[in-house]
Order: structure tokens, then C-alpha cells, then sequence
């Protein structure tokens, strides 16, 4: 059929030229939608022309969710649908005609009209906030620390029940999409179940609902242990907030996406409209191409055939083009993105025998259309076709990029890690390509295992599309398929290895099941997804049993076998993989099978035999459900502690002469132990919290891309920024010559002035990513472009640069004077004996590694800065743990006295120590283009290239010897230790340094070795400067140590637990640095009681048993209305020190918790600041706080006592203002350092940490001789000082089971016990242990640093980093958080050495996720068929886990011979 379709390049007026937006229930003007330009991000046009920052950037790739905003459109069918998307990847054109809700739409802590939000509930009653449930529950429940992720977690919460009824399982199935990296996701899973209705009481068997019951605490029943699920605060909690929840907020809410969607899109007259096809001409200084929107099948087609020659692409979800267009600066002139109303196009349906996929359906659509397949038992063929594809695309990315993303772009992407396309190819799928010819649709097809013919290539011509999938119905008996897949991370993770497989049977003459038809599709395994064809012919007639499947698997090792140095590495893993899915479809097929001959066994051949123990590994992650995440948190009653306070004040703080402050009006309650929720909370739940990045600005304002160096082990040669000056829009481009003409000097770091800001010409590259200068431009999209431009050439040196700690050691690459050694007694003498008073000696000696990682903090670096008065004084607003420093180094660079430079720091997205001196450098960079063009300047790192020059935690080596004494009872008691430990600390020194002494510190972790030797070397690489991450060393050091005590155990013949239990520091010991457990250490000594507590609570010996059947100075201002300004030193990276300090001086004036307001951190109110670090920050600020506010009650005493005694305290202030009293104090608290320090056992962990305060307390000197009068009734080492002021202790157990067979991993249970004194703020210590521990989980498990090493050489150029972004990185996600995770505070912990008893908490706890990195290890060790030692290296990747536990199928995959000592590749 001819039909008239528009000529696009004729028909002028046949095209609408602007898209019709409407954002938060408005229609934008005319003035800003004429803005939207064709290669622009929804996300960029929100936060740049809207100015509605609360969507956040965090990744730009859609791996993060921080952008998550609401995308709703009036369906053909007339409904209103809505779909969660990233804001960063969807194209802001392809809104056109829909309502897009951000954050600020939803709700709003104040009132001002800029949200949906009426003033009045739908009773007229005005109302008490203008916060939506969701955000309601997010405050409630402390689901935000930073908060930076929060507006996108609360949006696709809101997306989610958009479009569902709020119900759990609709949560655990698609809160998939969003990364948090503080609170370890619990907080924000039990908000996100109080909104459900569905979250059941669980009832017993006896019939009674637990929580209700009243005999519970006498019920013997099994389910009514206190740590069962049913039984779980978490549950009762969340169903008791659920019934606050209803009563207070209508369900209203619950409609108000689809009764905010603008009525003017409802009309008839606007919807016709934009039945126009649309074309958008960028002729903005972007000069981003054209975009076109056609309306027909034929239009598209046409379209595409005209613009061929000159490039342009097909967009339908953006997910791939978008990273294209963003990473690999890929530039299309044209591009096409078809319309919804395109018949066929969005479809999905079942006609005949087929379901016919519609190429631009999303994916989605494709799910629910599945699972409405799969629920329909009338058609049992097409519930069966469905399954798999549903069941694929649970794991296939996340919700939000399935609600946008396409089949068509996934089979045309040709990802060799494709997760769809080995499925359709595995099920027999056939494409339907169309193309434009004469005037009419011209249509093919091809096999889908046809359409792939190389790395990245299809089958199809330049102007064609695809038009839609269609799958062949399924046989209702005896044909069975199965997805499989295995990635780093279980959500939202591309792929190691993927699979699709189909087979069918049939009965043969001979009275045996035999194979009638085959499938087998592969991704991961070749650059293409491949159907492994001989392996296929070999089982094709072949018997239906384990032994074909056996042959079969050593075919498939041939076809699939790859080169040691292949793309992508882990080719032993790999082919394990590949294999081990075979294995594992033979069982799922042959389980279906017995379900199919089902009653009459007797009418068919026998069934294949498969053991009772094997058919378990027919399971996978794919089919496993996504599991509740439940848990108690528990903590002892709250109360105001008096610690190191009473000290300096006397009984002051104890008599609370602050509450007779409080009077009438005031608090007269207890602040200080209070479980408070975060001061931000509101402001991050709203959008309306301020980052760095969302600071206003004026018009001038420019963006800031770094000109990064693209190679290291070379010399700097030349460097041309003329290039970049030529592109319109850029204002200005700057090097290290600059910094000279500034008068500024160059040089930089934190101890060594060793680093520089920009590097200059003729100076060695120290790392891949190392900043050469900036750029500045009118957008940021210019500024990149810009940056790209600029040409670099280097000279390359001799030889390899050096990357790994290995190569360090060959080449003596070390910071040698800052190697230290902490030893106790004569280990060499030690460790030659072979028996000491009559007990054997027994030695091991060997060597362990762990794994650098990337702090990623979901905000990225970012710097505003503002120059005035002629660019003399500068204003630096920073995303920084270290005010004072970023003003010392920009004053330095810039040639500015230190007095005009003001740094600023509202709240960072996080930092864990990234943001202590490296944030430093992209602040700096921003200020030298800020003094030198006179011009605010913002520089915002992307994603990418923050990790690629920021560094992180620090790779380590530890070389080993210890022994251990045997007597003959067999009770173990350890000897001596003497270990190496080498750190790489990159191409600067930063903090690597003491990082190294830190672990020294801890490498005892909590034992006894009465003989020790520890000698710490730090590594010079061609890595970025590696830096402080939470712990500072101190995991590391620790994790060495249980690494040898598991050595010994094993060698010793006792249990680990035996071992560590009976070897842990008592009050009589003291460590090998010379600290006593007892005398001036007056703390309690907590572990072994802790340690005793759990192990019995938990039934340890029982656990394993069944397992083995299967982180200074504050100015207090008091105003006259009462209320209470503070500003202190600290900066709030989330870890809601502000809401502690705020509990700290409501308590001191006896005043609610509102009336305290912290103030920006900055640098002209407290001068001379040290950086928030180190737990240290509420020791610090909180008793500087408690002192200024101590000088306040003091001056006020006299007015108070003239008043009468219930006088509020802002007659007090008032009074005294009359008076001329000052009402701004002071405060000051000095402190140093801390350490940290743990014991595990296997699955178990304990560990102390502590913060140092007076110097006699706090300080250590490695180079202090011993001084001739020393006591020798001393410990040694003690000469050098008292490193520690206290102990922060706890316990740790953790159980996960693996799968032996692919190497993945899920923790069932973890229950963690935590000594942190007497809490200020219960809630936010809780939420900074689960954080801590869920982000140490990461380090230990998903997060590997890989680097062009020579373990990977197929990264190109050597020594840069390849995990640059969530893609590659991972992070622990939602499905990640143990489905038991109890938290619990320790009763009657005291702590006289810190402001109100309190401990340091926000590192220790990090350690304790080690945890299931050891309940992993020894799962690996009861699979492994040898009982030998092996040295398990973190992180325990599936990678490792998978190869470590070593079965036949492994040991064929490895080349022969070398599979004992086999290591899976790492970068250390
Ligand atoms: C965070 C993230 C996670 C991901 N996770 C996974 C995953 O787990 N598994 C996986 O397999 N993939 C994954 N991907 C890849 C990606 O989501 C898929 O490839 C997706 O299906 C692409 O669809 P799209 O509509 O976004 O394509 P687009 O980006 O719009 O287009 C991609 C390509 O396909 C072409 N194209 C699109 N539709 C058609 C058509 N009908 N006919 C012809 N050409 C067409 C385009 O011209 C372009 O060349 C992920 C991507 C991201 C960003
Ligand atoms: S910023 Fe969009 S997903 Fe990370
Ligand atoms: S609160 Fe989630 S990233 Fe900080």
C-alpha cells in the first residue's frame, strides 16, 4: 500500500519546532521549552533551565538512580501512565508532551507555593506539613544521612506506587535502580514497607499475631525466638507507623500523581496537537544536531533513508545511545525518536503461535505483559514462553531503565554481554527488519541467532529498523528453557556471564528420553552472543542424561576456551560459568521433566538420575525470590551521660542547671540520647537540602571541565590549549604557566608538599587522570568539549610503569623514610624454636592481599567559586571534609592572602575520607579560573573522572610468618608474629603514611602475641594518590590478622573460634605499641564479654553445625528570641554530627531541639579548622560546643537568677542583651587520632577502635629512643607514647550461603553488637554502624579497583583505572543488606574520656563487615574438596568465591596442572 507520508525537508509547516512541556503540574513557558535542545538530558534541562536542583547527578549513566524523576503520559488507551526514569539519560525531547514530576513537585517542608501541594487537607483543615508520605517516612524512619540520594529514592518510591498499589513485593522486586552509599539501606527499606499494605502480620502457628501476643515472652513455639523475623522490631515498627500513617494522611496521596497530571493534557484540543510530528533544530552555540519525532512507520523510515549518508540514529530508551553520547563522544547529527502513536511499535502481543515483541516496547511493558502471560493458566504455552523472558528481565538492569529501554536496542546494541538476546536467540526469535522503499515499508527476516556477525555488528542495513521479535509459543510438555546469568552484583549489573538455553525431548525407540532439539546462547563467553553450535550437534539425539551432559560439557569447554589476555579477563571463570550453567540446566530440565510425566511415571522411559544434593544447583539468582529485608535495632534506654564533661565542668552537667533554663513553652525533656532524627532530614527528602553543585549562581557563572593527563610513565611535553579557545562558548583555558603568572605556587599535599595543582610541561605524568588545567566555558556540556580539545604529547619513558605493590617491591619504588616498625620481644629467635615449655610450636607463614576501593560518595566533587572586588577575595563553596585546608591551598595557589580567601561547606553527599584532602584539588582548580577570568566558576566532576583522579582506599600486601603454641591438651595459645605490610599508595604521598601506621596499629587486631613484629612499607605507584577512606587503615591491618588466624587454626587443628576466644587481650595484657588494657586505660574492656554474649545468644556452635549439614573549636551565638546559632569546624557529610551538636547545646540550655540551628562550616567563623575525619568530629565539636555553651549559662547566671524561676530562656536573652552580656561564645576542644582494632572468628568478628585526646594520651613517636630512666615494669614501646584515648568495641556474626556452582553469594543473617559508650543520638549511631558495616561489606564482596596492570593487560593505557563508574563498580545495592540484619547498642557502656559518654562510631563498625567475608571463606572451605590452606584474597568477588571452591568442573577450565595454586586475577 503507497501512502502519503511527510516530506520532512519540503513540508515546513507539516512539523511542530518546540516541544510541549509540563514540569510540577505547569506548562512550561514558551521562553523555556524552546530551550530543550536535541542532545540534551531531561536532567540538565531540569537543573540548568528550570532550575529544580533537587534531582541530583550522581553517575550520568544510569547506574546510580540520584536523578529518578516522574514521567507521566496520557496512554492511547486513554489512561494515565506513569514510569520512574533516570533523568540523566532520558532526552529531554522525549518529554514532549508528558508531565514530568520532580522531588519539588511531590511536597515541600514550607509552604511557598512551589509544589502541588494545598495548604488545606481535604477537611479545610490547614495542614501541619506539605511533606508527601514517602517523605514523611524517610525522615521518620532515618532514611537519609547525606541525602543525596534521597530525592531519587523517594521518586521512584513514588513511581513505583504511581502506577501499584503500595505492596512490598512490588518493592523488593523493583527498588532496583538506586544506590545509597550511607545508611546500608535498611532505614530506607523499612520507610519504604510502612507504606505498604501488604506487610503482614505474621501470625504464629498457635493463630495469634506474635507481636500481640500476650504470652510471647513465656510461648515455647519455634517462631517465637526474640531474633526470628516475626518476632522483629523492624516488622512491628513498620506496622505500628503504618496505622499513625493512615490515620494522618488520606489516600489522597496515593492519586496525586495521576490528579496532578495537567488537565490541559487531557484535552482533546493539546492531544491533537501533538499528534504533529516533531523536529527540533539545535542552533544553540551546543550545535547539537536535529531531532525528529515521526508519527508513521513510513515517516521514520523515510527519515532514516534520507539523513543515512549524513549519520543519524534511531533513540528510543536513550540507555545506550545516551552513554555513546556521553562517554565515547559519540556526535549524531540526526536523530530519530518515533513516536508512541507508531502502530506496532510499542506492542506486545500473542497472536497465533507467537509472542510478538514490539521493537520499541519497553522492557517493562514486556515484563508486566509477561507476567500477566505467566498468570493466566488457560494458556499454559504462552505462561511458559513468557517465564523465562520475565524472569530474565527481573535481573535485566533497573526499573527505571526498563521502563525506558527496548528489545530493538538491546539486540541492535550487539553487546557481546547482551542479557536478552542469548534468551531470544536460545527461543528460536525472528526479526522483523523494515526500511523505506519507494514510497512504501519493505520487510525481511532473520533468524535472531543470525542477526549477530561480529564485535558489535548485525545483520542489518543502515536504513533499516527493526520492527518487532517474534518468539515461537513454547511446547506445552517436554520443552523446556532457562535464562541464566551471573554478574559482579546481583541488581542492576551487566553481566560476567549470561545464557539462554532451550531443549526439548522426546521418547526414542529405544524406551529412553532422548534430545530431540538443543539451544544453547551464550553472552560473555565471545565478542558476540554465539549459539555454541558443537555442543549442540554433540547433544542433539543424544540420551537426555548426566553422562551426555557430561560429554557435552567437555565440548562446550573447547568451542567456548579463550585466551588468557581476552577482553573483559576471566577466561577461567568464564568457561567455569558457562559450564556450570549446562550442569545446571540439565537439572532444571530434568526437575521439570519428573513435573511433566508427573502422576504416570509408568507411560514414559525412566527419568534421568539426579543425586538429592546436586538437583539444589538447579536454582540460580534468576529465579531465587528477592527476599524482605527484616531486623531488629536495638538500644539501651536513652539518657544524658556525663563523660569527659563532668571532668571539665564538675557535677554542672550532671545537677542539669540547664533544665531549670527550661521553662514554660520550653523542652523540659532530655535531649542528649534521644534517637533525633537528622537535622537535614526534611530539606533532603524535599530536593530543597543545598549541595555544592546547587548553589545559585549569577548569569556570568561559568563551568569548569579538568584537562586530565590520557597516559603516565612518560614526560609532560607539550601542552596546546588553542583548540579548545576556538569552540564558541569557551571563556577561557588554564595550565601551570598560569598559576605562575598568578604568582601562586604550584605545589600541593597534605604532608609532603610533593604534588602539584596543575602539572607543568616537562614534568613526569604521575598517574593516568592526573590534572593538567582547566577549562571554562558557558556549559558544561562546552567546557568537556573544550577539554577534549586541548592537545597534550608526552615522551614515554623506559621500561613499564609501575602499578601494583609487586611491581613496587621488584623496583624498590617505596617512601622509605616513613617506613616504621612496631615490635615487641625477639620474634626471629621467637619462631626458630619448636617447643616452649613443653608445648609444640607450630608455624605458618604465607601472604594475604585486600582490594583498594572507591569511596563513592553518590556526590561527585564539586566547587563553586566566586570571586569580588576585582578577583582580590575569593569565596570557595565546597563539597569538602576540609575547610581549612581548601583555604590554605587555594590562598597558596592563587597567590590570595589566606585572609580573602572564605571556604564554605553546607553539607557534602558523603565523603568517607575522599573528601579530606583530595577534594582539595578540583577546589583549587576551580579558583585559579575564577581568579583569572574575574567570573564565578563551578566545577562538578563527573562521575568517571572523579574516580579516575581521586584515589581511594589503599591496596595491601601483607607477607607473613607466625606460631602458635600447642599443648597437650590441644589448647592453642599464640607465640609470636612478624608481618610485612606494604601499602599502594599511588604516584603522592597524601596520607599514605598514615594510613600504613595506622594499620601497624592494628595488625594485632584483639590478640595477645607476646612476641611481635610488624614493619610497614609504603609503595610508590603510578596509581592516584591513594588517600583516607573510613578506617584509615586500620581494616586492613585487621584483616590481616584474621587471615592468619585462620592459617593457624587450620595448622593448629582448632576451631577459629577456639583459637580467637582464647587468645584475646585481658586486663593484664597491653599491646605491642605499649598501651595496658587496664591501668590508665580505664575504659572497659568489652570484646571478650561481647564476644561471649553473642556466641552463646546465637547458638554459634549450633549455627555451625546445622551450616555443616548444609568519626574543634564551636562559636555559640544565643539570640534574644531564644534560639541558638552554633557554627563549628565539622562538616556534615551525612553522618549527622549537626543533629548531635544540636542535641548537645538543646540539652546544655534545656531548649528544643528546633530552636538549635547549625550554620554553614566556614572558614571566617572558625578559623584553623582540623578536617572531619577519623570518627572523631562529635568528640571534638561536641564538647567544643558543650564549653561555648557552658561560657553562655555562666554569663547569664545572674540575669536567670533575677528572673523568676520559670522565666524562657529568650527573656533570659533578651534580658542580657539589654544587660550588654555577650552572648556569642567560644568554644574550643583539642584532639588527635584514632584506632581501630577487631578479632573474627571465621564468621565472627569483634574489634575496638578509639579517638586520642590530651597528649598524654594521644600521641605515639616512632623515632623515641628509650629513655635511660625508663620504668622497665613498663610496657614496651610505651616511651613513645599513649596512641589511644579509647576503645570503641563490637561483635559481629554473619551467615551467607554460595553457590558452589556460579560463585554467587547472599548474606541470610547479621547480627552486630556495638560498644559505642552512651549514645547522644541512638538512631543516627545505628544508622552509622549499619552504613559502615554495609559499606565494608562492599570493600570485602562487589567492590574490586582494576587497573592496566599485568594482570590486565587488555586495559589500554597501563596504569589507568577501568572501574570509573556504577557500571563497572559495585557497590553493595537494595538486595544486598542481609534478609536478618540486627543492630544493638551495648547496655551500661560508659566512657569517661568524651563529651556526654559517647564513643567514636562512625568508622570502627566498617571492619565488621568483614564479617561475611569470612562466613563466605569458610563457606568456600566446606565446598572445596581439598582440605589444604589457600590464601582467599579479598574481595571476594563471585569471581574468587566460584574458583576457590574448586571442583572438577573449575579444574578443567584451568589450564592443566595449575589449578592448586590457581588465583583469580586482581590489582593490588
Ligand atoms: C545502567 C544500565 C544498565 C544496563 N543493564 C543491562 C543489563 O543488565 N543487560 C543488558 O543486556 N543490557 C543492559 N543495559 C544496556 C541497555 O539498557 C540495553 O541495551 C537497552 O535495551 C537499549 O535500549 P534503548 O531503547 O535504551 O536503546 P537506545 O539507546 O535508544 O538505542 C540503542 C541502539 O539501538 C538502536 N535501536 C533502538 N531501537 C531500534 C530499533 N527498533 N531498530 C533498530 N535500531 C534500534 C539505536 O539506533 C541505537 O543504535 C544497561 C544499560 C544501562 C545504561
Ligand atoms: S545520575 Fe542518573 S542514574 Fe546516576
Ligand atoms: S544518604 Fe544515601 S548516599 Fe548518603
Amino acid at each position: 500500500m503507497k501512502s502519503t507520508h511527510l516530506r520532512y525537508e519540503e513540508d515546513a509547516g507539516a512539523y511542530r519546532t518546540e516541544p510541549t512541556l509540563f514540569v510540577n503540574g505547569k506548562r512550561l513557558p514558551s521562553s523555556l521549552s524552546s530551550r530543550a535542545r536535541p542532545n540534551q538530558t531531561l536532567l540538565d534541562f531540569l537543573r540548568v533551565e528550570c532550575k529544580l536542583t533537587g534531582s541530583k547527578l550522581g553517575c550520568g549513566e544510569g547506574g546510580c538512580g540520584a536523578c529518578t524523576v516522574l514521567v507521566s503520559r496520557l496512554s492511547g488507551k486513554g489512561r494515565v501512565v506513569h514510569v520512574a526514569v533516570n533523568a540523566c539519560l532520558f532526552p529531554v525531547l522525549a518529554a514532549d508532551g508528558c508531565h514530568v514530576t520532580t522531588i519539588e513537585g511531590i511536597g515541600s517542608f514550607k509552604h511557598d507555593g512551589s509544589t502541588l501541594q494545598s495548604n488545606f487537607d481535604r477537611n479545610g483543615e490547614a495542614k501541619e506539613d506539605y511533606l508527601h508520605p514517602i517523605q514523611r517516612v524517610m525522615i521518620d524512619f532515618h532514611g537519609s544521612q547525606c541525602g543525596y540520594c534521597t530525592p531519587g529514592i523517594i521518586m521512584a518510591l513514588y513511581g513505583l506506587f504511581a502506577d501499584n498499589e503500595p505492596n512490598a513485593k512490588h518493592l523488593e522486586e523493583h527498588l532496583d535502580g538506586n544506590l545509597c552509599r550511607c545508611t546500608g539501606y535498611r532505614p530506607i527499606w523499612d520507610a519504604a514497607r510502612s507504606l505498604c499494605g501488604d506487610v503482614e502480620e505474621t501470625v504464629g502457628p498457635c493463630g495469634t499475631p506474635c507481636r500481640q501476643c500476650p504470652e510471647r515472652e513465656d510461648c515455647t513455639m519455634d517462631c517465637n525466638v526474640k531474633d526470628k523475623a516475626v518476632c522483629s522490631s523492624t516488622a512491628s515498627k513498620v506496622n505500628a507507623y503504618q496505622t499513625v500513617l493512615r490515620e494522618k494522611h488520606s489516600d489522597d496521596w496515593w492519586k496525586q500523581p495521576t490528579a496532578m497530571f495537567p488537565t490541559e493534557l487531557l484535552d482533546e484540543g493539546l492531544q491533537n496537537q501533538l499528534t504533529k510530528p516533531l523536529k527540533v533544530c539545535d542552533d544553540s552555540i551546543h550545535n547539537g544536531g536535529t531531532w525528529y519525532q515521526p508519527t508513521s512507520l513510513l515517516d521514520l523510515l523515510s527519515l532514516i533513508e534520507t539523513h543515512n549518508e549524513a549519520g543519524v540514529k534511531l533513540v528510543v530508551g536513550n540507555t545506550e545511545v545516551g552513554i555513546e553520547t556521553k562517554f565515547k563522544h559519540a556526535i549524531y547529527s540526526t536523530m530519530i525518536h518515533p513516536s508512541r502513536s507508531i502502530p506496532g511499535l510499542y506492542d506486545v502481543s500473542t497472536p497465533d503461535d507467537f509472542l510478538v515483541i514490539g521493537s520499541c516496547a519497553s522492557l517493562s511493558s514486556l515484563q508486566s505483559t509477561c507476567h500477566q502471560l505467566m498468570s493466566d493458566e488457560s494458556e499454559a504455552r504462552k505462561a511458559k514462553t513468557a517465564r523465562p523472558i520475565h524472569d530474565m528481565l527481573r535481573w535485566f538492569a533497573s526499573t527505571q531503565i526498563r521502563n525506558v529501554a527496548c528489545i530493538g536496542g538491546n539486540l541492535v546494541t550487539a553487546s557481546p554481554i547482551s542479557d536478552m538476546n542469548p534468551m531470544l536467540a536460545s527461543m528460536r526469535g525472528v526479526l522483523t527488519l523494515a526500511k523505506h522503499d519507494r514510497g512504501e515499508v519493505a520487510r525481511r527476516q532473520i533468524n535472531v541467532s543470525d542477526f549477530f556477525t561480529g564485535y558489535r555488528s548485525v545483520a542489518m542495513h543502515t536504513n533499516e529498523i527493526i520492527e518487532c521479535v517474534s518468539v515461537p509459543l513454547l511446547r506445552d510438555r517436554f520443552e523446556y528453557v532457562s535464562p541464566f546469568k551471573q554478574a559482579r552484583r546481583r541488581e542492576d549489573d551487566i553481566s560476567i556471564v549470561t545464557a539462554g538455553m532451550r531443549l526439548s525431548v522426546t521418547v526414542s525407540c529405544g524406551n529412553k528420553w532422548s534430545i530431540d532439539s538443543i539451544s544453547l546462547a551464550f553472552g560473555g563467553v565471545a565478542p558476540t552472543t554465539i549459539l555454541a553450535q558443537e555442543t549442540m550437534a554433540y547433544l542433539t539425539g543424544r540420551e537426555f542424561s548426566e553422562a551426555s551432559f557430561d560429554g557435552a560439557r567437555r565440548v562446550l569447554q573447547d568451542e567456548l576456551r579463550m585466551p588468557d589476555d581476552v577482553p573483559g579477563g576471566q577466561p577461567q571463570y568464564r568457561l567455569t560459568l558457562a559450564s556450570s550453567f549446562l550442569y545446571k540446566f540439565f537439572l532444571y530440565c530434568a526437575g521439570e521433566l519428573v513435573k511433566d510425566v508427573g502422576d504416570s511415571p509408568g507411560k514414559y522411559p525412566p527419568l534421568p538420575v539426579v543425586e538429592d544434593e546436586a538437583s539444589s544447583g538447579a536454582a540460580g539468582f534468576i529465579s531465587a525470590a528477592k527476599p524482605s529485608i527484616t531486623g531488629t535495632q536495638t538500644y539501651p534506654e536513652p539518657k544524658v551521660a556525663a563523660g569527659l564533661e563532668s571532668e571539665k565542668y564538675g557535677d554542672v552537667i550532671r545537677s542539669k542547671p540547664m533544665a531549670a533554663v527550661a521553662a514554660k513553652g520550653q523542652s523540659k525533656e532530655d535531649l542528649v540520647g534521644k534517637p533525633a532524627t537528622h537535622a537535614s532530614g526534611p530539606l533532603h527528602c524535599t530536593g530543597e537540602a543545598l549541595y555544592a553543585d546547587d548553589i545559585p549562581s549569577s548569569d556570568s557563572l561559568l563551568h569548569g571541565s579538568l584537562i586530565l593527563a590520557t597516559q603516565c610513565h612518560s614526560t609532560l611535553e607539550s601542552i596546546d590549549v588553542s583548540p579548545a579557545l576556538q569552540i564558541p562558548g569557551v571563556a577561557g583555558a588554564f595550565t601551570h604557566e598560569d598559576i605562575i603568572k598568578l604568582g601562586g605556587d604550584n605545589r600541593m599535599g597534605p604532608i609532603l608538599l610533593d604534588d602539584v595543582a596543575f602539572l607543568q610541561v616537562g614534568e613526569q605524568v604521575g598517574f593516568v587522570g592526573q590534572v593538567l588545567g582547566i577549562v571554562v566555558a558557558d556549559s558544561q556540556e562546552i567546557a568537556e568539549k573544550g577539554a577534549r580539545a586541548v592537545s597534550t604529547t608526552y615522551s614515554e619513558l623506559d621500561g613499564n610503569a609501575i602499578v601494583s605493590i609487586e611491581d613496587a617491591i621488584l623496583a624498590n619504588s617505596f617512601w622509605t623514610d616513613f617506613r616504621h616498625t612496631i615490635q615487641r620481644g625477639d620474634v626471629d629467635d621467637a619462631l626458630k624454636q619448636s617447643e616452649v615449655d613443653g608445648k609444640k610450636l607450630v608455624v605458618v607463614e604465607g601472604s594475604f592481599r585486600s582490594g583498594g576501593q572507591e569511596h563513592f560518595y553518590l556526590e561527585p566533587n564539586s566547587t563553586l567559586a566566586v570571586p569580588s572586588e576585582s578577583a582580590t577575595n575569593l569565596t570557595i563553596y565546597a563539597s569538602t571534609q576540609a575547610p581549612t585546608k581548601t583555604q590554605d591551598f587555594v590562598a597558596r595557589v592563587t597567590n590570595t592572602p589566606a585572609a580573602r580567601v572564605v571556604v564554605r561547606m553546607k553539607r557534602m553527599g558523603g565523603g568517607f575520607g575522599g573528601k579530606e584532602t583530595r577534594s582539595v584539588f578540583s577546589s583549587v582548580a576551580c579558583a585559579v579560573a575564577a581568579k583569572l577570568t574575574n567570573r564565578p566558576c563551578r566545577l562538578t566532576m563527573n562521575r568517571d573522572t572523579d574516580m579516575a583522579t581521586t584515589g581511594g582506599r589503599h591496596a595491601f600486601l601483607a607477607k607473613y610468618k607466625a606460631g602458635a603454641l600447642v599443648a597437650d591438651d590441644g589448647s592453642v595459645k599464640l607465640h609470636a608474629f612478624s608481618v610485612q605490610l606494604f601499602n599502594n599508595g599511588g604516584c603522592k604521598f597524601d596520607l599514605t603514611g598514615p594510613v600504613l601506621d595506622r594499620a601497624l596499629f592494628h595488625v594485632d587486631n584483639c590478640y595477645m602475641w607476646p612476641n611481635f613484629r610488624a614493619v610497614g612499607t609504603p609503595c610508590r605507584t603510578s596509581q592516584p594518590p591513594h588517600t583516607a577512606f573510613r578506617g584509615f587503615g586500620g581494616p586492613q591491618g585487621m584483616a590481616v590478622t584474621e587471615h592468619v588466624m585462620d592459617h593457624l587454626a587450620q595448622a593448629c587443628n582448632v576451631s577459629g573460634d577456639q583459637l580467637r576466644r582464647t587468645n584475646m587481650y585481658t586486663l593484664q595484657d597491653c599491646t605491642p605499641f605499649g598501651m595496658r588494657f587496664g591501668g590508665k586505660f580505664t575504659g572497659k574492656w568489652n570484646v571478650p564479654s561481647m564476644f561471649d554474649r553473642l556466641y552463646s545468644d546465637l547458638d554459634i556452635p549450633g549455627r555451625r553445625a546445622a551450616a555443616s549439614e548444609f568519626n574543634k573549636k564551636t562559636n555559640v551565638h544565643l539570640y534574644t528570641d531564644g534560639t541558638v546559632l552554633v557554627s563549628h569546624g565539622g562538616t556534615e557529610m551525612g553522618q549527622g554530627l549537626h543533629t548531635k551538636v544540636c542535641q548537645v547545646a538543646a540539652q546544655a540550655f534545656g531548649i528544643p531541639l528546633d530552636d538549635v540551628y547549625v550554620n554553614d562550616s566556614s572558614t571566617d567563623k572558625v578559623a584553623n579548622t582540623i578536617p572531619s575525619a577519623a570518627s572523631m568530629s562529635t568528640d571534638l565539636y561536641g564538647m567544643a560546643t558543650l564549653d561555648a555553651c557552658q561560657k553562655i549559662l555562666k554569663r547569664i547566671k545572674v540575669i536567670r537568677e533575677s528572673l523568676p524561676a520559670d522565666a524562657p530562656l529568650k527573656d533570659v536573652a533578651k534580658k542580657a542583651f539589654f544587660d550588654r552580656i555577650d552572648l556569642t561564645a567560644h568554644g574550643f576542644f583539642a584532639g588527635k587520632l584514632g584506632r581501630t582494632a577487631f578479632t573474627e572468628i571465621g564468621s565472627f568478628l569483634t574489634y575496638i577502635c578509639s579517638t586520642e585526646v590530651d597528649d598524654d594520651r594521644c600521641g605515639f613517636d616512632w623515632a623515641m629512643e628509650k629513655p635511660e630512666d625508663f620504668d622497665d615494669t613498663q610496657p614496651e614501646n610505651s616511651w613513645k607514647g599513649h596512641p589511644f584515648n579509647y576503645f570503641t568495641q563490637g561483635v559481629a556474626f554473619a551467615e551467607v550461603e554460595i553457590d558452589v556452582l556460579t560463585g554467587n553469594h547472599k548474606t541470610i543473617r547479621a547480627d552486630v553488637l556495638v560498644d559505642v559508650g552512651s549514645s547522644i543520638n541512638p538512631a543516627i549511631d545505628i544508622g552509622q554502624i549499619e552504613g559502615a558495616y554495609i559499606q565494608g561489606v562492599g570493600w570485602c564482596t562487589t567492590e574490586e579497583v582494576v587497573y592496566a596492570d599485568s594482570d590486565h593487560t587488555w586495559i589500554r593505557p597501563r596504569a589507568r583505572v577501568f572501574t570509573t563508574g556504577p557500571g563497572t563498580y559495585k557497590i553493595p545495592a537494595f538486595n544486598d543488606v542481609p534478609e536478618t540484619f540486627n543492630v544493638s547498642l551495648l547496655e551500661d557502656a560508659s566512657n569517661p574520656f568524651a563529651v556526654h559518654s559517647s564513643k567514636a562510631v562512625g568508622e570502627p563498625p566498617f571492619f565488621l563487615g568483614t564479617s561475611v567475608f569470612y562466613a563466605i571463606k569458610d563457606a568456600v572451605k566446606a565446598a572445596r574438596t581439598s582440605d589444604d590452606y589457600f590464601e582467599f584474597r579479598m574481595p571476594a568477588t563471585s569471581e574468587r568465591i566460584r574458583m576457590a571452591c574448586g571442583d572438577y568442573i573449575s579444574e578443567e577450565c584451568i589450564a592443566a596442572g595449575k589449578a592448586s595454586s590457581f588465583q583469580p586475577k586482581g590489582s593490588y
